[in-house]
């Protein structure tokens, strides 16, 4: 049986007409920048992440890097991240003008970890982001804890994590509520896909929403009035239709994942090989990714593919040692729980369709290799 990572058609079938009315609708007025649609979508993000204000940008990316724009980085300057993450977390901290200092993950959970974090600590810390990997947040309240008391800035990329909360003290959190900046990415694969690229800046601060739409429009807020050089980073009027047509799903979607985590978890039970994905108790995942712990990483990978299951490796490379942050001079061994986790992750198809047939499969197959 052929099961794909994820089936964005099956997806798509099931709310075709919603979407494309909402299209249509930006076709017919032709108001590709900027149209009402940016903001109704900001609003209504700014509403389910319980954030202040919420500013769409050209991608998940830019989520990232305008608000890193907004710190006015030194050269020399350090933004502390995980460095088990997609590259875009440190590639945007190099490109703000700032050094990425790169610190290892809780092997459990996959996310970075207060400890890490406070061992990295220098003089030079400008700020700290905070990856909320594969869908479950990060311990904000024992970053904020170390953070808040020194004044430097936390940044939640929550690009896997929209829709994510925990639970601190008697209150849920959403994932980019408590901190300085939240970020989002619309790609299409999130659990909350455009039809391209997209993303989006949370933030409680007034100061950074004014900075960080300026930047997203060449640094003015007049039209060819520049207060300071910024970029063109506009979340497209068709983007922001398809994507008010896709949020009134996004709570059903991200429960059927979490429900297709537990059907898994459940099954693998007796495939004493892996090592299922672990909920730390005060969260709600939203399984953007179901990721095992497994050995023999790479020819579970070619067998898996060969029986036509889908599967991927998130992330086979830690950023520290990618080619690029080389003079950064991290060695192999530097950070190593995020190395081996690059040697043992797999991820496997956990999208809101795939139905208990297709499971099995994966299973099976899985099963299949290690008997
Ligand atoms: C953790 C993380 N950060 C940042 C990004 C960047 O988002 P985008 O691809 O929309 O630029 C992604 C998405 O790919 C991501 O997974």
């Amino acid at each position: 049986m052929n099961v794909p990572l994820l089936d964005l058609r099956a997806q798509h079938a099931s709310i075709r007409d919603a979407v494309m009315a909402r299209v249509q609708s930006v076709i017919d007025r032709q108001q590709f920048i900027m149209g009402p649609e940016v903001p109704e979508l900001e609003e209504q993000i700014a509403r389910l992440s319980r954030a202040k204000h919420a500013i769409g940008c050209a991608s998940g990316t830019d989520a990232l890097l305008l608000p890193l724009l907004a710190l006015d980085l030194e050269p020399g300057d350090e933004v502390i991240v995980p460095t088990f993450t997609f590259f875009a977390t440190a590639g945007t901290v190099h490109n703000a003008g700032g050094r990425p200092v790169f610190v290892d993950i809780d092997p459990v959970t996959f996310n970075i970890t207060p400890e890490a974090i406070e061992a990295a600590i220098t003089p030079r810390t400008r700020a700290i982001i905070v990856v909320h990997l594969f869908g479950q947040m990060a311990p904000m309240e024992r970053v904020l804890a170390i953070a808040e008391p020194r004044g430097i800035p936390v940044i939640e990329d929550a690009a896997q994590a929209i829709g994510a909360r925990r639970r601190i003290g008697e209150t849920w959190r959403m994932a980019g509520e408590t901190g300085w900046a939240g970020t989002l990415s619309f790609f299409p694969s999130k659990n909350l896909g455009g039809w391209g690229d997209g993303g989006m800046i949370l933030t409680q601060q007034d100061a950074l929403a004014e900075r960080t739409r300026r930047l997203r429009l060449h640094g003015g807020t007049r039209q060819y009035h520049h207060d300071e050089v910024g970029t063109n980073s506009r979340l497209d009027t068709l983007q922001a239709a398809v994507l008010l047509a896709k949020l009134p799903f996004l709570a059903q979607w991200s429960a059927a994942r979490r429900t297709k985590a537990v059907a898994y978890t459940e099954r693998f039970a007796s495939v004493s090989a892996v090592t299922t994905p672990s909920v730390d108790p005060a969260n709600e995942h939203i399984f953007h990714q179901y990721t095992l712990r497994v050995p023999r990483r790479d020819q579970l990978l070619e067998h898996l593919k060969a029986r036509g299951i889908g599967c991927a490796v998130y992330y086979p490379l830690a950023l520290h040692l990618q080619p690029c942050f080389g003079f950064l001079g991290y060695r192999p061994g530097s950070l190593p729980v995020s190395e081996a986790a690059t040697a043992e992750a797999i991820s496997l198809p956990v999208y809101p369709e795939v139905s208990a047939e297709q499971q099995d499969a994966v299973v099976d197959a899985v099963r299949d290799f290690y008997t």
